[in-house]
Order: structure tokens, then C-alpha cells, then sequence
């Protein structure tokens, strides 16, 4: 059954009229060391993230394939890149982020789990020039657009993924969707305020705030990646949206056997948050062949 706040935030944006605005995140890039540690240590896996880096890792695992080359944008602390790269120890991974800040908690963490299936590159998702043309197999990306600080920023993105992703390529894009309300953004960003950290909390009520309205996300996705995927949204609170390519790996029950242990390592509370999403997200299209 979900939250009581989950059930109230429903109602309310099955109701209401456009009102919040989208602001954009007062850091861009996440260079400041104590919301880069902040941000670390809710999203490493026993934090409040939990839930939703196993639900992407299981939608992401879906999409790439053991001999692959695939690239991470905005890999930040790369708990949720490590996740998958642990899973899938046969397929190379670049993680690529703005802040040096993020990529010395990443290489630290794939160090400390002794992961060689990564590299890391400090660079721009808007620009990836060092990628050429139909270079790469499948693009990752995970709660890391809402921080372009405008439509052409997220165009050009787009763009930039066209461009390097290989014919029939991987594709897996997670972001925030804007809440029509913003009562609902406040009560999401202060649902868990007993189990994070204050700054972490701030984090992810700017970035509720800075997320991009659905229907502009979905139309650029039209003009340029429909080709490789599908549009989906959490069912009438669009929360989070995901562009997903049709499953491209055979099915894999030894991969689905390690993601139920992940799950049912979580405590309780975790496992009725991934249970949440998984249902949002099924009413919304999306399903999960590893999961259940
Ligand atoms: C909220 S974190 C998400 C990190 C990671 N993907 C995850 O799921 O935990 C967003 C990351 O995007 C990075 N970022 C923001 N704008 C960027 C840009 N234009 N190019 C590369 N990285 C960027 C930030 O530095 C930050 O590490």
C-alpha cells in the first residue's frame, strides 16, 4: 500500500492546474564538497536511494548487452554506474561527469570494489566530442538532466546522444519530471527528512523544482531519440521519466536471481518504495522483466 504522502500527492496532481514553475538548480554542476558528500552518502546503496537505484539498475541491465562499450553521463559518485558494472563484469563502462569533485568519490568507490569494467572521463554531456560518430553500444543516464539549465542545453544533449550511439543502440534516460503542484514537491522532497541528511534534502527539493516539464522532455525526445526508444512517465504524478529502448540482452535468470538478493537485502521500508515505483511505473507502460 503506498504512503500515505504518496496517496495524497496523487490526488492532488490527478487535480491540479499547472501552478509551480521550473527553477533551475542553484548548482549546476555538483562541485561543493559538502553536498557532494551529502549526496554520496544518501545515494550509496544502504541510503534513501536505495529502492531507486535498483529499479534502474534492473531497467538499465535490460538494455545493454556482456561485450558492449557503454557510457554513463553524469555518472556522479557512480553508485548507481557501480551497481550495474557489478552485475554485468563483461561489458566496458565510461562515466562521465563535469565535477572533479564527483569523479574522486567515483574512483574511490569502484577502487574500493575493486571494479576494472570502468573508466571515468571528466567531460560535458552537451558536448561529447570525444565520442565520435556511432561510437558507443548504449547511453546511460540517471537523475542528471534536471540539471542542463535549459531546453537547448537538453536539445543538444539529445543531439549528442543521436550522434554516438551506434545503430539499434542501448538507450536508458531517468530524470525527474516537474509535479504540476508545488505542495507536491515540498512533500515529496520532505518525505524522508528523518532519514538523510538536511542538505540532501535541500538537493532534492531543488532538484524536484528544476526537473523539466514532461510534455517539453517528451517533445524533444520525439525530434530526436524516438528512434531508439519509448517515452514513459510515473502514472499521473509523472515524478520520473524514463526513454528506454526495447530489451536488446536474452533473458538472463542468473542476472535476475543476483537482482531478487539485492532486493530482499533491503530492509522493508526500502522494498515498499521499490514496490511504489515498480507500480507507478507499470501503470505508466513501463515494466520490469527482472523484477517483481
Ligand atoms: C544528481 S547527480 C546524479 C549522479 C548519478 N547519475 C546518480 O544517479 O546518482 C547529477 C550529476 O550530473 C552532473 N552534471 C550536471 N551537469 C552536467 C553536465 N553538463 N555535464 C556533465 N555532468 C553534469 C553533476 O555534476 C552531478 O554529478
Amino acid at each position: 500500500m503506498p504512503s500515505i504522502t504518496v496517496i495524497k500527492t496523487f490526488c492532488r496532481e490527478l487535480i491540479a492546474k499547472q501552478s509551480a514553475v521550473r527553477e533551475t538548480e542553484p548548482d549546476l554542476v555538483m562541485d561543493d564538497p559538502e553536498k557532494v558528500a551529502a549526496y554520496t552518502s544518501a545515494g550509496r546503496e544502504d541510503g534513501v536511494m536505495a529502492p531507486v537505484y535498483l529499479f534502474h539498475c534492473a531497467q538499465i541491465c535490460e538494455i545493454i548487452k556482456p561485450g558492449e562499450t557503454v557510457l554513463d553521463l553524469g555518472c556522479g559518485p557512480a553508485t548507481q554506474l557501480a551497481m550495474v558494472a557489478r552485475l554485468n563484469p563483461e561489458t566496458h563502462f565510461i562515466g562521465m561527469d563535469l565535477s572533479n569533485e564527483m569523479l574522486d568519490k567515483a574512483r574511490d568507490y569502484v577502487a574500493q570494489q575493486n571494479l576494472s569494467n570502468i573508466e571515468f572521463r571528466q567531460g560535458d554531456i552537451t558536448q561529447l566530442t570525444t565520442f565520435s560518430d556511432a561510437s558507443i553500444d548504449a547511453v546511460m543516464s540517471t537523475v542528471v538532466l534536471h540539471h542542463l539549465p535549459d531546453l537547448d542545453a537538453l536539445e543538444k544533449t539529445f543531439t549528442e546522444i543521436k550522434r554516438v550511439l551506434k545503430p539499434g543502440g542501448g538507450l536508458y534516460l531517468v530524470d525527474f519530471g516537474h509535479l504540476k503542484s508545488e505542495k507536491s514537491i515540498q512533500d515529496f522532497a520532505y518525505q524522508y527528512v528523518d532519514r538523510q541528511a538536511e542538505l540532501f534534502t535541500l538537493d532534492y527539493l531543488y532538484s524536484l523544482r528544476a526537473a523539466f516539464w514532461p510534455h517539453d522532455f517528451s517533445s524533444l525526445y520525439q525530434k530526436h531519440l524516438s528512434l531508439f526508444g519509448e517515452f514513459y512517465k510515473t502514472f499521473v504524478m509523472p515524478y520520473m521519466m524514463v526513454v528506454k529502448s526495447p530489451a536488446r540482452r536474452k533473458p538472463d535468470s542468473a542476472l535476475k536471481q543476483q537482482l531478487d538478493t539485492l532486493k530482499l537485502s533491503m530492509p522493508k521500508y526500502h522494498q515498499t518504495d521499490l514496490k511504489d515505483l515498480m507500480i507507478f511505473f507499470k501503470l505508466g507502460g513501463l515494466k520490469s522483466k527482472y523484477l517483481n
